[in-house]
């Protein structure tokens, strides 16, 4: 039944943006797919064939460079959502999410240590970080449980099993992996905590050029982290956090809580976890990282504050939130600090359309992911190596390359 069904979809799928599917490969990885139980991720794989960017996806897998296929179980698919698997081009851009450019066969490292991939979504309705057509990434680890999880999923998806075809390693998961979803509905989700800080974002006003309007006017943060800036990083206070400092928060005069939020806050630059090094605010403050045994932690220069990082790498469709335990009471402001970190990040994000990544140790990154054809990033497995593999850093901005 497969390579004649095979075949007629080969032949109705034209070459799209340079690349073309290689039909001997699709084939085989199919018949993989369908060995290892995987029958129902091996019938959608043909059914989005009728959509340009599933068209692209099978291109993409099938050209012969390593990938890393994240395969929803059977039960899995059947317990998602039908409006996830009915509609072809929802479904492309879903398991779009669901493939890595890259080796990443090495060790993965044990949570809160991550390893980092960009994947193949690139569609701007879901995935708006800086410098165009850049692919949202995915997030895994080794729990204590041995298992190796997909961080920060609504439902928490787990490597069941694992198999490969060609240099297409297929590891087995048990539920579909959701895209990020915008602030307004990570915040209340229950796999975080951050109730409250919601609160004091909607209370900080912030410049913003709105597209629609072509224009700059004043909106909350809340606002224009919900939908609006591209590429950001914020480390969030949870809610815990957020009570512990209420008293201090409500003394505080307009700009004083604006510069506060601003030193928890990157605009122009989303860091990963894998990413960290010394780091300026939008209010130009610094803030330090370190690492050990005991986890991740934050430091806020100016007030010696340190925090630990408790959830790192929450993932939105325009930036990405780490989740910290304590408040940095920093209501300083070195406006030219800031405002050379936020060009220098821009400069940085737009250059970075056209830079070529370096080979990262295990993860060798392979072409293909945007639409605008910029080689896709692998970010990592190392924090360490990382940050002088993929980040550049200007005036203490990691721009992300
Ligand atoms: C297609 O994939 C097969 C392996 O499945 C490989 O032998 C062949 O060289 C590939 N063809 C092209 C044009 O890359
Ligand atoms: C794991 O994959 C192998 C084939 O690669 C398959 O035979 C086996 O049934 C799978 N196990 C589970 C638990 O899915
Ligand atoms: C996609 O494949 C199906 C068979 O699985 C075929 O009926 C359909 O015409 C194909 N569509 C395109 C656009 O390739
Ligand atoms: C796997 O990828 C490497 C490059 O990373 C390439 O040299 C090799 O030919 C590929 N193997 C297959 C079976 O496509
Ligand atoms: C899917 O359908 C459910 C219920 O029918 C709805 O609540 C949800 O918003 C839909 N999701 C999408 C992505 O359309
Ligand atoms: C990934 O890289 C390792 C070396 O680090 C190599 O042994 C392995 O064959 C590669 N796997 C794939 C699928 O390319
Ligand atoms: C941008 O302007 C449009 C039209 O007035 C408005 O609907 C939208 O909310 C604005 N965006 C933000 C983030 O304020
Ligand atoms: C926005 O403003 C710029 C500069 O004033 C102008 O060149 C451009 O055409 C405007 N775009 C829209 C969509 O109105
Ligand atoms: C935005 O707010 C700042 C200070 O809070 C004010 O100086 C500026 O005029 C406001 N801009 C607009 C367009 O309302
Ligand atoms: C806020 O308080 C600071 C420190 O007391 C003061 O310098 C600043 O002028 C006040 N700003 C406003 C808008 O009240
Ligand atoms: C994470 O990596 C750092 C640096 O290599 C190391 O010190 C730390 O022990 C690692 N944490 C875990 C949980 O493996
Ligand atoms: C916030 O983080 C701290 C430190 O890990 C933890 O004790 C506290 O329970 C967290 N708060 C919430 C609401 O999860």
């Amino acid at each position: 039944m497969l390579t004649p069904t095979l075949l007629f979809v080969a032949a109705a799928i034209p070459a799209t943006l340079g690349q073309s599917v290689n039909i001997t490969f699709l084939t085989g990885l199919l018949g993989s797919l369908e060995t290892a139980g995987l029958t129902q991720l091996a019938t959608f794989a043909q059914s989005i064939n009728s959509t340009s960017v599933g068209q692209s996806l099978l291109a993409n897998i099938s050209n012969g460079s390593p990938h890393l296929l994240f395969a929803p179980t059977d039960a899995a698919l059947r317990s998602a959502s039908a409006n996830v698997t009915s509609d072809p081009n929802t479904l492309a851009d879903v398991l779009a999410y669901h493939v890595v450019p890259g080796n990443f066969t090495d060790n993965v490292p044990t949570y809160p240590n991550v390893t980092l991939g960009r994947t193949l979504l690139t569609d701007g309705n879901l995935v708006q970080l800086e410098g165009g057509n850049k692919a949202q990434v995915l997030a895994w680890a080794t729990r204590a449980d041995g298992h190796v999880h997909i961080l920060n999923q609504r439902n928490d998806s787990v490597v069941v099993n694992s198999t490969s075809f060609g240099n297409v390693t297929i590891w087995s998961i048990d539920q579909v992996l959701q895209i990020p979803q915008n602030l307004a509905t990570t915040i209340p989700a229950d796999n975080i905590s951050l109730t409250g800080v919601d609160t004091v974002l909607q209370t900080v006003q912030t410049p913003f050029f709105n597209s629609t309007t072509n224009s700059t006017t004043n909106t909350t943060l809340f606002n224009a982290l919900n939908a609006g800036f591209h590429g950001f990083t914020f480390f969030a206070p949870n809610t815990t956090a957020i009570q512990s400092a209420q008293s201090s928060l409500q003394g505080l005069n307009s700009t004083q809580l604006q510069n506060l939020v601003y030193n928890h806050f990157l605009n122009g630059t989303t860091v990963y976890s894998t990413q960290f090094s010394n780091l300026t605010t939008a209010a130009g403050e610094k803030l330090g990282f370190t690492f050990n045994s005991t986890g991740q932690y934050v430091t806020d220069s100016a007030t010696n504050t340190t925090a630990r990082i408790v959830q790192p790498d929450v993932l939105l469709p325009n930036g990405v939130i780490h989740v910290i335990d304590r408040v940095f009471l920093d209501t300083n402001a070195d406006a030219s600090a800031a405002s050379s970190a936020i060009a220098s990040a821009t400069s940085a994000a737009t250059a970075s359309q056209s830079s070529q990544t370096a080979p990262l140790g295990t993860s060798t990154p392979t072409g293909g992911s945007t639409a605008g054809g910029s080689a896709a990033s692998a970010l990592g497995v190392n924090w360490g190596m990382m940050v002088a593999a993929v980040g550049v850093v200007l005036g203490g901005v990691i721009a992300v390359v």
